[in-house]
This record gives C-alpha cells, structure tokens and sequence, in this order.
C-alpha cells in the first residue's frame, strides 16, 4: 500500500494538469467543479461515503456552459474483487444547463432530471486488504436528441458493467470537457442491498 501511495503522488505531480484517474479512459484536463455540501472535491479526495450520499452542485470555472450536458459518475475499480477491474454506473443524469448562479467562482449547472440512471451514493463493499475506490465525473455535450442506445439499455439500468467507451461511440458523444474524481475506501460502509 505504502508503494501505492508513493506511486500514485509521484503521478498526480507529473500529470498536475489530468482530472480523472491516471490508466482511466476517457481522459480530460479541464476540471468540473465538483461541491458536496461545502466541499470542493480536488481531484482524488479522500470522501467519507456518508458525505457523497446526495448528488452535488456541479459547475466549471472560468467559462461558460451555454448549452445541454450529460454527467456520468462511473466508480472505476482497477485492482477489484480478485484482481477483476469493474465498472459500475453510479449516475447518468442528462439536460444540466446553466443555473445562472455561481459557487465560489463556478458556474453552476443543474438539471431537473434523475435519469437515465439516478445518482446512486458511493458504497464499497468491505475488501482486504482495503483499498480506495475511484469515482469519476465526466461531463459531455448532450446530443440533440439524446436517447440511452438500445444497446445499452440494460446495463445502465442494471449499472453492472457499464462500458463508457463503448456508450460514448453508441450515443454519439464526444469526449468529455470536464472531469473530476474522489476516492471512498473499500468497507466504508453500512450494510445496504446492492454495492459497489
Ligand atoms: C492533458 O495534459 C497533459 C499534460 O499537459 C497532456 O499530455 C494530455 O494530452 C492532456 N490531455 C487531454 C485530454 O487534453
Ligand atoms: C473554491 O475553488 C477553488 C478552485 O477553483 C478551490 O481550490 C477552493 O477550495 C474552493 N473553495 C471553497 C470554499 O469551495
């Protein structure tokens, strides 16, 4: 673990300008502001899964977001349960438009929506030895028109196994122009029907 985290400061200071997950594809330098209650997520912050339970407030400093966009929030976990990496789908919330409203700087954006796939609070299960998980934000364009591809209908229901890659070529979205992420570590948790 002490590895790890000598590793992983060594990458954040050479790759300063990356907001998602060094290995994690898509990628994006452009941060999205990303508040829980009074706290600004640098990214990878250390959350307690009790403080991410509520989606945040969402925006961007120093531009504006004049037009509809899709936010994905995908926990990527690269060591997994038995080495296995795995994805799931912990929201895809679409129509976020400017609030005309700001946040310490950022130009919030919101949206009424709560799908196709609700906000679902960071929960990973207990593991040993424990390790972070990373939540990762990515917001795209919204296409005209925007609609789930058949194709993938059931995995953002389901949330198991969401494939971004494969769903941005499918509905037509281009890589995304902000992205953040936070960790929760593995077992900071209480007992709930479905985790990840
Ligand atoms: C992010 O910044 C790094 C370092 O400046 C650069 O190598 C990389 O191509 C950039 N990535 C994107 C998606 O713009
Ligand atoms: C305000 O935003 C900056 C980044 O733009 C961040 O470093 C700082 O922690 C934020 N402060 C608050 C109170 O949210």
């Amino acid at each position: 673990m002490l590895f790890y985290t000598i590793a992983s400061l060594l990458l954040a200071a050479t790759t300063l300008a990356q907001t998602t997950p060094a290995g994690f594809t898509p990628s994006t330098n452009m941060t999205l502001d990303v508040y829980y209650g009074s706290t600004y997520i640098t990214p990878g912050l250390m959350m307690k899964k009790s403080s991410v339970q509520k989606a945040p407030v969402v925006g961007v400093t120093g531009t504006e977001l004049p037009g509809k966009y899709l936010l994905a929030f995908i926990v990527y976990n690269s060591q997994g349960t038995g080495g296995k990496r795995t994805t799931v789908l912990h929201a895809l919330l679409q129509d976020y438009a400017a609030a005309n409203q700001k946040q310490n700087g950022t130009n919030v954006i919101t949206t009424k929506a709560t799908g196709p796939s609700s906000y679902f609070g960071p929960a990973p299960p207990a593991e040993t030895p424990k390790h972070p998980h990373n939540y990762i934000f990515l917001l795209f364009e919204q296409p005209a028109n925007f609609a789930v591809p058949a194709s993938h209908k059931q995995t953002v229901q389901s949330r198991m196994g969401f494939d971004i890659v494969k769903f941005m070529a499918d509905a037509g979205l281009k890589d995304p122009i902000a992205g953040n992420y936070l960790q929760v570590q593995s077992g900071d948790n209480t007992k709930r029907s479905f985790q990840a």
